[in-house]
């Protein structure tokens, strides 16, 4: 479904992502590790066109988005939760998901239907203000407008990142109906535990290269699993 091919991308004269390959199938729930720093955003922002300095190849569904602008990337079927959710506070939790639907060619009713059947929590607060959601809520809010455009694969971009457990489990069991759709998924985690106990197959990114890619199978079973993602941690920091 997406296949990634040499891509160099960045913000100013030296490139972040040096020479990226990464593929995710169709169906597929595909996990980015990775240290602080590595890249990982800006793999997210490359793909989704925030960062029109990128070069390579970005094939989706046989489309090169490389040259694509955002928008485009949308309509394409293509949606990122990013990092920090970056809902707006003073919009109600329907406008928020109003904004996602921009590129929507479907009916709205659907999908906001779609979505509050998600996440009933948010159809509840439907006409409260974001910024007053709780910080699980507005992780919710986040997930649920990048489904306001009825994408075929989702990008997410550390979406536990500071949730507490109970709440990390209610939006997993979120993402898992969402794959039982059909969805396909690429996900950046930090934590080993969830990437191996959610994902089929894992990259690590480190100084914005691949340094590993495995089947979180296999991945789990090596004995060394930690000391080896923490020695590639530790070369991204040297
Ligand atoms: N808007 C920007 N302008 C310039 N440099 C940036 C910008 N955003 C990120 N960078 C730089 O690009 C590099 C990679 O950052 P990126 O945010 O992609 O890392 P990350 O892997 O997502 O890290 P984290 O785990 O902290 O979210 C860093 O050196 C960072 O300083
Ligand atoms: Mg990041």
């Amino acid at each position: 479904m997406l296949h990634i091919r040499d891509l160099t991308a960045g913000y100013g004269a030296a490139p972040v992502l040096q020479g990226v390959n990464l593929h995710v199938d169709r169906g597929e729930t595909v996990a980015l590790l990775g240290p602080n720093g590595a890249g990982k955003s800006t793999l997210m922002a490359a793909l989704t066109g925030t960062i029109r300095n990128r070069s390579g190849e970005v094939s989706f569904e046989n489309h090169n988005l490389v040259f694509e602008a955002s928008h485009a990337i949308v309509s394409r079927g293509v949606a990122l939760v990013p990092e920090g959710r970056l809902v707006f506070p003073p919009f109600s939790v329907e406008d928020n998901l109003r904004l996602g639907a921009v590129r929507l060619k479907g009916r709205l009713q659907e999908r906001y239907d779609f979505v509050y059947g998600l996440f009933p929590r948010l159809a509840e607060r439907r006409r409260q203000a974001a910024g007053t959601l709780s910080g699980g809520e507005q992780q919710m809010l986040a997930i649920g407008r990048a489904l306001m455009s009825n994408p075929r694969l989702l990008l997410l971009d550390e979406p536990f990142l500071g949730l507490a457990p109970k709440v990390v489990a209610e939006i997993r069991a979120a993402l898992e109906k969402l794959r039982q759709t059909g969805l396909t998924l690429l996900m950046v985690e930090q934590k080993l535990d969830i990437a191996l106990g959610f994902a089929s197959r894992a990259y690590v990114l480190i100084k914005g290269r691949v340094a590993l890619e495995e089947g979180t199978a296999s991945l789990a079973r090596r004995p060394d699993l930690r000391d080896l993602y923490f020695s590639l941690a530790t070369a991204h920091n040297a």
